[in-house]
Protein backbone atom coordinates (compact mmCIF):
# COMPACT_ATOMS: atom_id res chain seq x y z
CA UNK A 1 0.00 0.00 0.00
CA UNK A 2 2.74 2.27 0.72
CA UNK A 3 4.91 0.59 -1.90
CA UNK A 4 2.26 1.88 -4.51
CA UNK A 5 1.55 5.20 -3.07
CA UNK A 6 5.00 6.54 -2.91
CA UNK A 7 5.22 4.70 -7.27
CA UNK A 8 2.28 6.91 -7.34
CA UNK A 9 3.29 9.95 -6.70
CA UNK A 10 6.72 9.48 -8.36
CA UNK A 11 5.09 8.95 -11.73
CA UNK A 12 3.50 11.93 -10.65
CA UNK A 13 6.18 14.29 -10.74
CA UNK A 14 7.38 12.77 -13.80
CA UNK A 15 3.93 13.73 -15.18
CA UNK A 16 5.03 17.36 -14.41
CA UNK A 17 7.88 17.52 -15.42
CA UNK A 18 7.60 16.28 -18.69
CA UNK A 19 4.43 18.73 -18.85
CA UNK A 20 6.57 21.62 -18.11
CA UNK A 21 9.15 20.98 -20.79
CA UNK A 22 6.35 20.22 -23.09
CA UNK A 23 4.23 23.42 -22.34
CA UNK A 24 7.38 25.52 -22.83
CA UNK A 25 7.52 23.96 -26.52
CA UNK A 26 3.84 24.66 -26.82
CA UNK A 27 3.79 28.48 -25.84
CA UNK A 28 3.92 31.03 -29.09
CA UNK A 29 6.84 30.70 -31.10
CA UNK A 30 5.67 33.69 -33.09
CA UNK A 31 5.21 35.46 -30.27
CA UNK A 32 9.18 34.06 -29.22
CA UNK A 33 10.30 35.38 -32.33
CA UNK A 34 9.71 39.02 -31.66
CA UNK A 35 11.21 38.61 -28.54
CA UNK A 36 14.58 36.92 -30.11
CA UNK A 37 15.12 40.71 -31.34
CA UNK A 38 16.68 41.43 -28.71
CA UNK A 39 19.23 38.28 -29.13
CA UNK A 40 19.39 38.79 -32.76
CA UNK A 41 22.31 41.84 -32.47
CA UNK A 42 24.22 38.79 -30.77
CA UNK A 43 22.78 35.69 -31.94
CA UNK A 44 22.22 34.10 -35.61
CA UNK A 45 19.85 31.77 -35.84
CA UNK A 46 18.41 29.76 -39.27
CA UNK A 47 19.98 28.42 -42.46
CA UNK A 48 22.94 29.55 -42.63
CA UNK A 49 23.61 30.96 -38.94
CA UNK A 50 26.99 32.13 -38.56
CA UNK A 51 28.44 32.80 -34.78
CA UNK A 52 28.02 36.36 -34.11
CA UNK A 53 29.21 38.18 -30.51
CA UNK A 54 27.27 35.16 -29.65
CA UNK A 55 27.53 31.46 -31.03
CA UNK A 56 24.95 30.49 -33.32
CA UNK A 57 21.79 28.71 -31.96
CA UNK A 58 20.75 26.34 -34.26
CA UNK A 59 19.79 22.85 -32.79
CA UNK A 60 20.78 24.64 -29.02
CA UNK A 61 18.27 22.29 -27.30
CA UNK A 62 19.97 19.85 -25.80
CA UNK A 63 23.36 21.05 -26.59
CA UNK A 64 26.12 20.74 -24.26
CA UNK A 65 26.77 24.58 -23.50
CA UNK A 66 30.04 26.21 -24.85
CA UNK A 67 29.18 23.00 -26.99
CA UNK A 68 29.70 25.11 -31.03
CA UNK A 69 32.72 24.59 -32.74
CA UNK A 70 35.11 27.45 -33.57
CA UNK A 71 33.17 29.87 -31.07
CA UNK A 72 35.44 31.42 -28.52
CA UNK A 73 33.70 31.01 -25.09
CA UNK A 74 34.29 31.92 -21.76
CA UNK A 75 36.02 29.83 -19.32
CA UNK A 76 32.91 29.18 -17.28
CA UNK A 77 30.95 28.23 -20.12
CA UNK A 78 33.34 25.88 -20.53
CA UNK A 79 33.46 24.16 -17.54
CA UNK A 80 29.61 24.47 -17.11
CA UNK A 81 29.64 22.40 -20.42
CA UNK A 82 32.25 20.39 -19.32
CA UNK A 83 30.54 19.85 -15.69
CA UNK A 84 27.58 18.06 -17.75
CA UNK A 85 25.42 21.35 -18.36
CA UNK A 86 22.80 20.85 -20.89
CA UNK A 87 20.73 23.21 -22.94
CA UNK A 88 17.13 22.45 -22.45
CA UNK A 89 13.52 24.65 -21.57
CA UNK A 90 14.69 24.66 -17.62
CA UNK A 91 18.32 25.51 -17.74
CA UNK A 92 17.45 27.88 -20.29
CA UNK A 93 15.32 29.68 -18.61
CA UNK A 94 17.75 29.76 -15.43
CA UNK A 95 20.46 31.49 -17.95
CA UNK A 96 18.29 33.68 -20.09
CA UNK A 97 16.11 35.17 -17.03
CA UNK A 98 19.63 36.44 -15.31
CA UNK A 99 22.54 34.95 -17.41
CA UNK A 100 25.66 36.07 -14.65
CA UNK A 101 23.13 35.00 -11.62
CA UNK A 102 22.80 31.58 -13.59
CA UNK A 103 26.82 31.39 -14.21
CA UNK A 104 29.06 34.03 -13.07
CA UNK A 105 31.46 35.28 -15.00
CA UNK A 106 29.88 34.24 -18.33
CA UNK A 107 30.54 36.80 -20.86
CA UNK A 108 26.98 36.77 -22.50
CA UNK A 109 26.29 40.73 -21.94
CA UNK A 110 22.73 40.27 -21.55
CA UNK A 111 20.61 41.65 -18.61
CA UNK A 112 18.11 39.06 -18.40
CA UNK A 113 14.66 38.56 -19.86
CA UNK A 114 12.20 39.37 -17.03
CA UNK A 115 8.57 37.98 -17.88
CA UNK A 116 8.05 34.43 -17.98
CA UNK A 117 5.91 34.40 -21.27
CA UNK A 118 8.86 36.27 -23.13
CA UNK A 119 11.10 33.34 -21.46
CA UNK A 120 8.81 30.23 -22.88
CA UNK A 121 8.14 32.05 -26.13
CA UNK A 122 11.64 32.71 -27.22
CA UNK A 123 13.04 28.58 -25.68
CA UNK A 124 9.46 27.86 -27.77
CA UNK A 125 11.38 29.85 -30.89
CA UNK A 126 14.50 28.18 -30.64
CA UNK A 127 12.77 24.91 -30.42
CA UNK A 128 11.75 25.31 -33.78
CA UNK A 129 15.55 25.54 -35.25
CA UNK A 130 16.19 22.37 -33.20
CA UNK A 131 15.85 18.84 -34.64
CA UNK A 132 16.00 17.22 -31.19
CA UNK A 133 13.11 18.94 -29.33
CA UNK A 134 9.99 17.20 -29.41
CA UNK A 135 7.51 19.57 -31.35
CA UNK A 136 4.73 20.73 -29.67
CA UNK A 137 2.09 18.39 -29.21
CA UNK A 138 -0.80 20.32 -31.30
CA UNK A 139 1.49 21.10 -33.89
CA UNK A 140 2.23 18.89 -36.82
CA UNK A 141 5.91 18.29 -37.93
CA UNK A 142 4.38 19.78 -41.56
CA UNK A 143 3.91 22.81 -40.50
CA UNK A 144 6.90 23.10 -38.06
CA UNK A 145 9.55 22.48 -41.70
CA UNK A 146 7.62 25.23 -43.29
CA UNK A 147 7.72 27.87 -40.29
CA UNK A 148 11.29 26.79 -40.33
CA UNK A 149 11.42 27.63 -43.92
CA UNK A 150 10.10 31.03 -44.22
CA UNK A 151 12.19 32.31 -41.18
CA UNK A 152 14.87 34.62 -42.98
CA UNK A 153 18.09 33.78 -42.15
CA UNK A 154 20.28 36.80 -41.51
CA UNK A 155 20.16 39.80 -44.10
CA UNK A 156 17.91 38.11 -46.28
CA UNK A 157 14.87 39.59 -45.66
CA UNK A 158 16.37 43.02 -46.25
CA UNK A 159 17.33 43.12 -49.74
CA UNK A 160 14.36 42.49 -51.81
CA UNK A 161 14.82 40.58 -54.90
CA UNK A 162 16.64 42.09 -57.46
CA UNK A 163 14.72 42.58 -60.40
CA UNK A 164 18.26 40.98 -62.39
CA UNK A 165 19.80 38.04 -60.45
CA UNK A 166 23.80 38.87 -59.83
CA UNK A 167 24.40 34.91 -61.27
CA UNK A 168 22.67 36.03 -64.62
CA UNK A 169 24.16 39.16 -65.26
CA UNK A 170 26.23 38.94 -68.20
CA UNK A 171 29.61 38.39 -68.10
CA UNK A 172 31.93 39.26 -70.81
CA UNK A 173 34.05 37.14 -72.77
CA UNK A 174 36.54 40.00 -73.97
CA UNK A 175 40.15 40.73 -72.10
CA UNK A 176 42.58 38.20 -71.29
CA UNK A 177 41.39 36.78 -68.33
CA UNK A 178 36.98 36.83 -68.96
CA UNK A 179 36.95 38.81 -65.62
CA UNK A 180 34.59 41.56 -63.82
CA UNK A 181 30.87 42.70 -65.24
CA UNK A 182 29.42 45.97 -65.32
CA UNK A 183 27.48 46.37 -61.64
CA UNK A 184 23.64 46.26 -61.33
CA UNK A 185 21.69 49.45 -60.93
CA UNK A 186 20.68 47.45 -58.08
CA UNK A 187 24.04 46.20 -56.72
CA UNK A 188 25.20 50.31 -56.92
CA UNK A 189 21.89 51.50 -55.13
CA UNK A 190 22.41 48.93 -51.98
CA UNK A 191 25.96 50.08 -52.05
CA UNK A 192 25.53 53.79 -52.51
CA UNK A 193 23.41 54.67 -49.16
CA UNK A 194 26.34 57.03 -47.81
CA UNK A 195 24.47 60.68 -46.56
CA UNK A 196 26.53 63.47 -46.43
CA UNK A 197 26.69 66.58 -43.93
CA UNK A 198 24.52 68.65 -46.36
CA UNK A 199 21.72 66.27 -46.42
CA UNK A 200 22.90 64.84 -50.09
CA UNK A 201 22.16 61.09 -49.90
CA UNK A 202 19.22 61.22 -47.64
CA UNK A 203 16.47 58.52 -48.83
CA UNK A 204 12.61 59.66 -47.92
CA UNK A 205 11.10 58.76 -45.00
CA UNK A 206 9.98 60.01 -41.41
CA UNK A 207 10.14 58.68 -37.72
CA UNK A 208 9.25 60.50 -34.34
CA UNK A 209 11.24 60.38 -31.05
CA UNK A 210 8.13 58.16 -29.29
CA UNK A 211 8.64 55.78 -32.14
CA UNK A 212 12.68 55.54 -31.73
CA UNK A 213 12.11 55.30 -27.93
CA UNK A 214 10.05 51.81 -28.79
CA UNK A 215 12.73 50.87 -31.50
CA UNK A 216 15.83 51.62 -29.23
CA UNK A 217 14.02 50.21 -26.06
CA UNK A 218 14.11 46.79 -28.00
CA UNK A 219 17.23 46.48 -30.09
CA UNK A 220 19.81 49.31 -28.70
CA UNK A 221 19.20 49.54 -25.18
CA UNK A 222 20.92 46.10 -24.38
CA UNK A 223 24.26 47.19 -25.54
CA UNK A 224 23.46 50.96 -25.02
CA UNK A 225 21.49 51.36 -21.80
CA UNK A 226 18.12 52.76 -22.05
CA UNK A 227 18.74 56.39 -21.90
CA UNK A 228 22.36 56.20 -24.26
CA UNK A 229 24.35 55.71 -21.01
CA UNK A 230 26.13 52.49 -22.13
CA UNK A 231 25.95 49.43 -20.72
CA UNK A 232 29.40 47.81 -19.44
CA UNK A 233 31.57 48.93 -21.78
CA UNK A 234 29.75 49.82 -24.71
CA UNK A 235 29.81 53.33 -26.07
CA UNK A 236 27.87 55.89 -24.89
CA UNK A 237 25.39 58.02 -26.82
CA UNK A 238 24.01 60.73 -24.59
CA UNK A 239 25.65 63.01 -22.41
CA UNK A 240 29.19 64.55 -22.00
CA UNK A 241 28.39 67.96 -22.77
CA UNK A 242 31.06 70.27 -21.52
CA UNK A 243 33.74 67.54 -20.93
CA UNK A 244 35.16 67.86 -24.11
CA UNK A 245 38.29 70.15 -22.47
CA UNK A 246 38.53 67.71 -19.67
CA UNK A 247 41.42 65.00 -19.36
CA UNK A 248 39.06 61.93 -20.18
CA UNK A 249 36.43 63.70 -22.67
CA UNK A 250 33.15 61.88 -22.80
CA UNK A 251 32.68 62.31 -26.69
CA UNK A 252 29.29 61.52 -27.94
CA UNK A 253 26.71 62.30 -30.63
CA UNK A 254 25.53 65.57 -28.30
CA UNK A 255 29.07 66.63 -27.09
CA UNK A 256 31.32 65.85 -29.82
CA UNK A 257 29.95 64.68 -33.45
CA UNK A 258 29.20 68.03 -35.76
CA UNK A 259 26.93 66.50 -37.93
CA UNK A 260 23.40 64.69 -37.80
CA UNK A 261 23.85 63.05 -41.19
CA UNK A 262 26.71 60.90 -39.60
CA UNK A 263 24.21 59.36 -36.84
CA UNK A 264 21.97 58.78 -40.06
CA UNK A 265 24.42 57.52 -41.96
CA UNK A 266 26.15 54.97 -39.29
CA UNK A 267 23.12 53.52 -37.39
CA UNK A 268 21.98 52.56 -40.94
CA UNK A 269 24.63 50.89 -42.32
CA UNK A 270 26.45 49.51 -38.86
CA UNK A 271 23.80 49.01 -36.36
CA UNK A 272 22.04 46.96 -34.79
CA UNK A 273 25.91 45.90 -34.22
CA UNK A 274 26.24 42.39 -35.08
CA UNK A 275 22.35 43.24 -37.37
CA UNK A 276 23.47 46.08 -39.61
CA UNK A 277 21.37 46.89 -42.38
CA UNK A 278 17.97 45.00 -40.77
CA UNK A 279 16.41 48.49 -40.25
CA UNK A 280 14.17 50.27 -42.32
CA UNK A 281 15.16 53.99 -43.49
CA UNK A 282 12.05 55.05 -41.33
CA UNK A 283 13.65 53.04 -38.51
CA UNK A 284 16.31 55.09 -38.86
CA UNK A 285 15.17 58.41 -38.75
CA UNK A 286 13.41 57.78 -35.78
CA UNK A 287 16.01 56.19 -33.94
CA UNK A 288 18.22 59.65 -34.85
CA UNK A 289 15.43 61.62 -33.46
CA UNK A 290 15.76 59.58 -30.57
CA UNK A 291 19.58 60.14 -30.22
CA UNK A 292 18.91 63.74 -30.29
CA UNK A 293 16.14 63.76 -27.84
CA UNK A 294 18.73 61.42 -25.63
CA UNK A 295 21.03 64.55 -25.98
CA UNK A 296 18.33 67.60 -25.48
CA UNK A 297 18.77 68.79 -28.74
CA UNK A 298 15.17 67.88 -29.22
CA UNK A 299 12.59 68.32 -26.09
CA UNK A 300 9.15 66.99 -27.91
CA UNK A 301 8.31 63.38 -27.92
CA UNK A 302 6.37 63.88 -30.51
CA UNK A 303 8.99 65.58 -32.91
CA UNK A 304 9.06 63.72 -36.52
CA UNK A 305 12.76 63.97 -37.79
CA UNK A 306 12.56 63.22 -41.71
CA UNK A 307 14.14 64.22 -44.99
CA UNK A 308 12.56 67.47 -45.23
CA UNK A 309 13.38 68.91 -41.76
CA UNK A 310 17.05 67.30 -41.64
CA UNK A 311 19.25 69.71 -42.49
CA UNK A 312 17.19 72.30 -40.36
CA UNK A 313 19.27 70.30 -37.07
CA UNK A 314 21.84 71.44 -35.92
CA UNK A 315 24.21 69.61 -33.39
CA UNK A 316 25.63 71.33 -30.88
CA UNK A 317 29.33 70.77 -31.12
CA UNK A 318 29.51 71.42 -35.07
CA UNK A 319 31.12 74.95 -34.53
CA UNK A 320 34.15 73.53 -33.24
CA UNK A 321 34.80 71.42 -36.37
CA UNK A 322 36.96 73.73 -38.67
CA UNK A 323 37.64 73.31 -42.71
CA UNK A 324 40.98 71.82 -42.88
CA UNK A 325 43.22 74.89 -44.22
CA UNK A 326 47.05 73.30 -43.98
CA UNK A 327 47.17 74.07 -47.64
CA UNK A 328 46.93 77.56 -47.00
CA UNK A 329 49.52 77.11 -44.29
CA UNK A 330 52.94 78.74 -45.70
CA UNK A 331 54.95 75.54 -45.21
CA UNK A 332 52.89 73.76 -47.79
CA UNK A 333 51.30 77.27 -49.87
CA UNK A 334 55.25 77.89 -50.71
CA UNK A 335 55.49 74.52 -51.86
CA UNK A 336 58.66 73.95 -50.19
CA UNK A 337 60.29 70.42 -49.62
CA UNK A 338 59.45 69.44 -46.13
CA UNK A 339 61.98 69.18 -43.60
CA UNK A 340 62.89 65.33 -43.18
CA UNK A 341 66.00 65.23 -41.26
CA UNK A 342 67.93 66.95 -38.24
CA UNK A 343 64.77 69.64 -38.51
CA UNK A 344 65.17 70.79 -34.84
CA UNK A 345 68.51 72.36 -33.43
CA UNK A 346 67.91 70.01 -29.97
CA UNK A 347 67.74 66.42 -29.82
CA UNK A 348 64.16 64.61 -29.82
CA UNK A 349 62.81 64.35 -26.26
CA UNK A 350 59.92 61.49 -25.13
CA UNK A 351 57.91 63.33 -23.02
CA UNK A 352 55.17 60.86 -22.81
CA UNK A 353 55.14 56.95 -23.25
CA UNK A 354 51.61 55.48 -24.27
CA UNK A 355 51.39 52.61 -21.51
CA UNK A 356 52.22 55.35 -19.29
CA UNK A 357 49.22 57.34 -20.55
CA UNK A 358 47.06 54.37 -19.89
CA UNK A 359 45.12 54.43 -23.28
CA UNK A 360 43.91 51.06 -23.26
CA UNK A 361 42.62 49.56 -20.39
CA UNK A 362 42.97 46.31 -19.52
CA UNK A 363 40.03 43.70 -19.58
CA UNK A 364 39.46 42.01 -17.10
CA UNK A 365 38.43 38.06 -17.55
CA UNK A 366 34.96 37.93 -17.70
CA UNK A 367 34.15 41.29 -17.32
CA UNK A 368 32.13 43.55 -19.85
CA UNK A 369 31.45 40.75 -22.56
CA UNK A 370 30.79 40.43 -26.32
CA UNK A 371 33.65 41.89 -27.29
CA UNK A 372 34.75 40.38 -30.70
CA UNK A 373 37.37 37.93 -30.68
C1 LIG B 1 25.07 41.50 -26.17
C2 LIG B 1 25.19 40.24 -26.84
C3 LIG B 1 24.20 39.13 -26.48
C4 LIG B 1 22.83 39.20 -26.37
C5 LIG B 1 21.95 40.42 -26.55
C6 LIG B 1 22.38 37.84 -26.10
N1 LIG B 1 23.44 36.99 -26.03
FE1 LIG B 1 23.37 34.98 -25.70
N2 LIG B 1 25.40 34.89 -25.67
C7 LIG B 1 26.24 35.96 -25.92
C8 LIG B 1 27.60 35.54 -25.71
C9 LIG B 1 28.85 36.42 -25.88
C10 LIG B 1 27.54 34.17 -25.35
C11 LIG B 1 28.69 33.27 -24.95
C12 LIG B 1 28.71 33.24 -23.44
C13 LIG B 1 29.92 32.64 -22.81
O1 LIG B 1 30.77 32.06 -23.50
O2 LIG B 1 30.03 32.76 -21.57
C14 LIG B 1 26.13 33.80 -25.34
C15 LIG B 1 25.65 32.53 -25.03
C16 LIG B 1 24.35 32.13 -25.18
C17 LIG B 1 23.86 30.78 -25.04
C18 LIG B 1 24.69 29.55 -24.76
C19 LIG B 1 25.04 28.95 -26.11
C20 LIG B 1 25.98 27.80 -26.08
O3 LIG B 1 26.37 27.41 -27.18
O4 LIG B 1 26.32 27.30 -25.02
C21 LIG B 1 22.51 30.81 -25.28
C22 LIG B 1 21.56 29.63 -25.27
C23 LIG B 1 22.16 32.18 -25.52
N3 LIG B 1 23.28 32.96 -25.45
C24 LIG B 1 20.87 32.62 -25.81
C25 LIG B 1 20.51 33.96 -25.92
C26 LIG B 1 19.15 34.42 -26.10
C27 LIG B 1 17.95 33.51 -26.30
C28 LIG B 1 19.19 35.78 -26.08
C29 LIG B 1 18.02 36.75 -26.15
C30 LIG B 1 16.96 36.57 -25.19
C31 LIG B 1 20.59 36.17 -25.94
N4 LIG B 1 21.34 35.04 -25.83
C32 LIG B 1 21.04 37.49 -25.94
C33 LIG B 1 25.87 37.23 -26.28
C34 LIG B 1 24.58 37.73 -26.26
C1 LIG C 1 25.44 44.22 -29.48
C2 LIG C 1 25.67 45.55 -28.97
C3 LIG C 1 25.09 46.74 -29.73
C4 LIG C 1 23.79 46.93 -30.09
C5 LIG C 1 22.59 46.02 -29.87
C6 LIG C 1 23.74 48.24 -30.72
N1 LIG C 1 24.99 48.79 -30.73
FE1 LIG C 1 25.46 50.67 -31.37
N2 LIG C 1 27.42 50.31 -30.99
C7 LIG C 1 27.95 49.11 -30.53
C8 LIG C 1 29.40 49.16 -30.62
C9 LIG C 1 30.37 48.06 -30.24
C10 LIG C 1 29.73 50.42 -31.17
C11 LIG C 1 31.11 50.98 -31.47
C12 LIG C 1 31.57 50.40 -32.78
C13 LIG C 1 32.93 50.92 -33.16
O1 LIG C 1 33.40 51.90 -32.57
O2 LIG C 1 33.51 50.35 -34.10
C14 LIG C 1 28.46 51.13 -31.36
C15 LIG C 1 28.38 52.43 -31.82
C16 LIG C 1 27.19 53.11 -32.00
C17 LIG C 1 27.10 54.50 -32.33
C18 LIG C 1 28.28 55.46 -32.47
C19 LIG C 1 28.73 55.88 -31.09
C20 LIG C 1 29.99 56.69 -31.07
O3 LIG C 1 30.02 57.72 -30.39
O4 LIG C 1 30.97 56.29 -31.72
C21 LIG C 1 25.77 54.82 -32.46
C22 LIG C 1 25.17 56.16 -32.80
C23 LIG C 1 25.03 53.58 -32.22
N3 LIG C 1 25.93 52.58 -31.93
C24 LIG C 1 23.66 53.46 -32.27
C25 LIG C 1 22.99 52.25 -32.10
C26 LIG C 1 21.57 52.09 -32.34
C27 LIG C 1 20.62 53.18 -32.77
C28 LIG C 1 21.28 50.78 -32.06
C29 LIG C 1 19.92 50.06 -32.20
C30 LIG C 1 19.35 50.02 -33.52
C31 LIG C 1 22.51 50.13 -31.65
N4 LIG C 1 23.52 51.05 -31.70
C32 LIG C 1 22.59 48.82 -31.23
C33 LIG C 1 27.22 48.06 -30.01
C34 LIG C 1 25.84 47.90 -30.16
Amino acid sequence: MLKSLKVGLFAGALATATSLAGNALAQDAAAGEKVFKKCAACHAVGEGAKNKVGPQLNNVIGRTAGGVEGYKYSKPMIEAGGGGLIWEAETLAGYLANPRKFMKGTKMSFAGLKKEDDLANVIAYLATFSEGAEPAAEEPKAEETEQKSETPSGNSSVAAAPATLAKDAEVPSHGIFHLGRVALEEEITAWDIDVRPDGAGLPKGKGTVAQGDEIFAEQCAVCHGDFGEGKDRWPVLAGGQDTLTKERPEKTVGSYWPYLSTVYDYVRRTMPFGNARSLSDDEVYALTAYILYLNDVVTDEEFELSDSNFNEVRLPNEANFIVDNRTEETHYADKKEPCMKDCIAEPAKVTMRAAVLDVTPDSEEGEGGGSIE
